[in-house]
């Protein structure tokens, strides 16, 4: 299905009596941060790195706890992450390069794996970033970004660029 592009709304003029100062939220509950990431503290960075759709690598040094989602976000790769991490979609796949490395992981959950039938291109070491915390265990690892993300919220292929 061929995108449209989006129309760009056409600006409203509001009735004197309705123009407020300060622009106002619509939601009374507090913005989920994406690509929050802890700087890790000296002496305890782990190492991972992602490999690009275009076969870039990069390295990063990162503190135990922070998922591969927000590490991704975090330094402007391209990792959708649709649902903002709660393990309701699959555009944050990942695919783990060692298999030695995918064993050390603890196993997906359920719901993981339920996203991960969704995913494109899913492989045997195929896992969902934003629910791949880093630890000791996982220092050196290296995740490849698949080409394609299926994100069934647009019933839609995302082609990556
Ligand atoms: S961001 Fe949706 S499952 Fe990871």
């Amino acid at each position: 299905m061929p995108v449209t592009a989006r129309k760009t709304a056409r600006p409203r003029k509001q009735p004197v009596w309705k123009q407020v100062d300060t622009p106002r939220s619509l939601s009374a509950t507090t913005g989920m941060q994406h690509g929050h990431i802890t700087p890790p503290k000296p002496g305890e960075e782990i190492n991972v790195s992602f490999i690009d759709k275009d076969g870039e690598k990069w390295d990063f040094q990162v503190s135990e706890g922070d998922n591969l989602l927000d590490i991704a976000q975090a330094n402007d790769l391209e990792m959708e992450g649709a649902c903002g991490g709660s393990c309701a979609c699959s555009t944050c796949h990942v695919i783990v390069e060692d298999p030695d490395m995918f064993d050390k992981m603890e196993e997906p959950s359920d719901d993981e794996n339920d996203m991960l039938d969704l995913a494109f291109g899913l492989t045997e070491t195929s896992r969902l970033g934003c629910q791949v915390l880093m630890s000791k265990e996982l220092d050196g690892m290296v995740v490849r970004l698949p080409s394609m993300t299926r994100n069934l919220q647009a019933s839609d292929f995302q082609a990556k660029k």
